[in-house]
Parts: structure tokens; C-alpha cells; sequence
């Protein structure tokens, strides 16, 4: 494992796929590089900046002298902070603004925010005018080491999250990590679920990594740009393989099964921050992976120590009202998996670093193992 010799060096990470291969760009400070990169790209396009009204406050008067450094005069389009934007009246609104500032084909949109900004801009530029292109500027953590990577955009309907949207990918991924310095640290710890969930899919060595250095990833650094760094590598790799989920892309959503349902049963509230629910439904996966035979139970224990070392949940009957009624919970998972007889599909651990995709889980099995979880 490295890391970037000079903090000011950006760690880059391309995105193989064919005419469509952007490169990720990470590392503190980078934002002010952001007009020269957007001019280099597409030069003399129009740019509109989407974002929302707390990263507005933050970051927004940096992203536009980065912009008016290289001559790229921007318009701004803000919509209210928090998931409630990812609906069709604040597309219809991001839609119309894009029109109104005339943006055409070959113009840029720029994602400046979190997953929600990143997933409505990016699917509002799929389809206006049948598609713009547009960059990633992710300020939250999430979003740098997961969300901004991998052109899958959405809103969400009320059958259920990201039900609407289209897969898009961008043409420039920029990461400052200083733009995390202004984040909650609930927030941050939240993104970090996700960067754990990478070792612990498909490299060990990483999540050893991770158990001795996540305080320097907290603190940020060069510790920080290569979390983030190789975070973006193993989801850029599974996504140029498998851009569109037909198989492998799958492993991404290890905790995802059983976060997703606790999440939906927490309202997708402030209750439970996304990747809080990812880290129960990692502890959970390793449970269950125990449970199955796959795992000795000191793996799942070793897992389940480093969430809580930094912070992060992991047992679900800490939590009460509605999210812990079991029934309620197999519902929801129904219905984020699609259950077709009975049988599940679900994202497995054989030990760290080493996860699988596991067809034809039993329904009734999983509903006996949350009765036992829930009980405890
Ligand atoms: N497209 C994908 O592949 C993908 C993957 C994972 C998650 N997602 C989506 O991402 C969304 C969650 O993303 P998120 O966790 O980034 O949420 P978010 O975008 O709502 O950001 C969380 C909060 O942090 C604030 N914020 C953002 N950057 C900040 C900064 N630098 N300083 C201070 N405050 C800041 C935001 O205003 C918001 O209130 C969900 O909608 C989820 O569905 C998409
Ligand atoms: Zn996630």
C-alpha cells in the first residue's frame, strides 16, 4: 500500500469504459484545478452548478472562482439540502433552470454536493435535451468513495428510493478531500461504513489497513486520499467490468439488503444516516454469514469491532419503534430484492475481503435469523 508522496500530487483513478472513460481526481486542495481540468475537456462550454443550500454556504464562492480562474463564466441552480430533492417536482425544477440558462449539448452541468445533489444532477443531465454532460464534485464522504463513481443516477418515487433515474456517466470525477473538512463528523463516519464495505468485499489487505489507520482517515491527510483512492479503484474496476449490474457489480451491495430495510423502516429519517444502516447490515451479513457455515464467528466479531471502534452501529436492537419489527423488515426486504418464491438473493462473506453473491436464500431463514438478531 501507498500513499501520494507530496499532499498537493492528486491520486488519479481512471474509469475504463470503452468511449466513455473518465478519470477521478483526488486529493486535498484539488478544487481550485477545476476550471482548467473543465476547460481542457469541453472548451468554451457553458457551465451550470447544481447543488444544495448547505454546500452552497460552504463551498459554492471557491467552485466559482475555480470556474472564473479559467475564464468559464457559471450559473447556479440550488435546491434544498437532504433526500426530499431527489423527487420529480426539484427535477422538474433543476430541469427547467437548465433550459432557462440555455444549456445545450456539449455544455457542462456540475454536481457540487452529497450523493442527493450527485444522483439528481447527474440523471436531470441524462435527460435534458437527451443528455448533457456533466462532472462530479463530491463534497461528502459517501459520495467521494461511492455515489460520484459509477453513473448510476436517480430520483426516488413513492414505490421506493432510486425507482427513477438512468445510468449516466460523468466526464470528470474531481474529489477535494478538504471539502470533508466542514462535514459533521456523523457524517463522515457514516461515508466511512462504505470504505470498510470495500475490504471487506474483495480486499483484506485494505481492511487490515484500515484497523491501524482510520484515525488518520478521520483526521484526514494522505491517509485520507488513499482511502478514498482505493476505494474509488476497486468500485471504477467492478464498474468497467460490470457497468450495468448484471453480475458482479452485486458485491457493492454487501449490508445493502439488510440496511436498506432498516433504513426504509427508520422513514429515511435523520434517525439513520444511510451508511449507519449500511453498518448494521454489514454486521448483520457477517452474522448471517456465520450463521450459514461460512464464517468462523471471530470474523464476524473482528468485522463488527472496527465499525464500533470508529463510531458506527451495530446492533440492530439498539434501535426501536417500527425498525425492529421483523415482519416489517421482511417486508421491505422483499421488496428491495424482489423475492420470486420464497428466495432471496444476498451479498455473503466466506471471510474478509473474500464476498460472494448468494441465490436462493430462503426467505423463512432469513426471518429466523432477524427474529434471533432482534431478540438480543
Ligand atoms: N448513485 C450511486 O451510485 C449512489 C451510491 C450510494 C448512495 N447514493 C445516494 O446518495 C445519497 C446519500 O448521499 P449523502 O450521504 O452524500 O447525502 P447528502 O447528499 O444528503 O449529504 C448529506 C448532508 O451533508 C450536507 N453536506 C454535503 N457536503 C457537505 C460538506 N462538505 N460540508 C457540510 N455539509 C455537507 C448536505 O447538505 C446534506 O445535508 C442517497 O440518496 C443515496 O441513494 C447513490
Ligand atoms: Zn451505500
Amino acid at each position: 500500500m501507498t500513499v501520494p508522496l507530496r499532499v498537493n500530487d492528486p491520486v488519479i483513478v481512471d474509469v475504463a469504459l470503452a468511449g466513455r472513460s473518465y478519470s477521478i481526481v483526488i486529493g486535498r486542495g484539488q478544487l481550485i484545478s477545476l476550471g482548467q481540468r473543465m476547460a481542457a475537456l469541453r472548451p468554451g462550454a457553458k457551465v451550470a452548478i447544481i447543488s444544495d443550500e448547505t454546500v452552497v454556504k460552504h463551498h459554492f464562492a471557491a467552485t466559482e472562482s475555480a470556474l472564473a480562474g479559467a475564464g468559464i463564466r457559471s450559473t447556479r441552480i440550488t435546491v434544498p439540502a437532504g433526500e426530499k430533492s431527489k423527487s420529480f417536482p426539484v427535477l422538474e425544477q433543476v430541469c427547467d433552470a437548465l433550459l432557462t440558462a440555455r444549456m445545450e449539448r456539449g455544455d457542462l452541468v456540475v454536481a457540487l454536493g452529497g450523493g442527493v445533489i450527485g444522483d439528481l444532477a447527474g440523471f436531470a443531465a441524462a435527460i435534458v435535451r437527451r443528455g448533457l454532460d456533466y462532472v462530479q464534485v463530491p463534497t461528502t464522504l459517501l459520495a467521494q468513495v461511492d455515489s460520484s463513481v459509477g453513473g448510476k443516477t436517480a430520483i426516488d418515487s413513492r414505490h421506493g428510493k432510486n425507482l427513477i433515474g438512468a445510468f449516466h456517466q460523468p466526464v470528470l470525477v474531481l474529489s477535494d478531500t478538504a471539502l470533508l473538512d466542514t462535514l459533521s463528523i456523523r457524517e463522515f463516519r457514516a461515508g466511512y461504513a462504505e470504505i470498510v464495505k470495500y475490504g471487506l468485499i474483495a480486499d483484506a489487505d485494505f481492511f487490515v489497513w484500515l484497523e491501524s489507520h482510520w484515525q488518520e482517515v478521520f483526521a484526514g491527510g494522505p491517509a485520507r486520499e488513499h482511502a478514498i483512492a482505493a476505494s474509488c479503484r476497486m468500485k471504477a474496476a467492478i464498474v468497467a467490468r460490470d457497468e450495468r449490474e448484471l453480475g458482479e457489480r452485486a458485491l457493492l451491495n454487501l449490508g445493502h439488503t439488510f440496511g436498506h430495510a432498516l433504513e426504509a423502516a427508520a422513514g429515511f429519517s435523520g434517525r439513520l444516516l444511510h451508511g449507519e444502516a449500511v453498518a448494521l447490515g454489514i454486521a448483520l451479513a457477517f452474522a448471517f454469514s456465520v450463521k450459514r457455515g461460512l464464517l468462523p464467528v471471530g470474523t464476524a466479531e473482528r468485522v463488527e469491532r472496527h465499525l464500533a471502534m470508529v463510531g458506527l452501529p451495530i446492533k440492530v436492537s439498539g434501535f426501536t419503534d417500527g425498525a425492529t419489527d421483523p415482519e416489517r423488515l421482511m417486508d421491505l426486504i422483499a421488496q428491495d430484492k424482489k423475492v420470486k418464491h420464497g428466495k432471496l438473493n444476498f451479498i455473503l462473506a466466506r471471510g474478509i475481503g473474500a464476498s460472494l453473491i448468494a441465490s436462493n436464500v430462503d426467505a423463512a431463514e432469513v426471518r429466523a435469523f432477524l427474529d434471533e438478531k432482534l431478540a438480543q
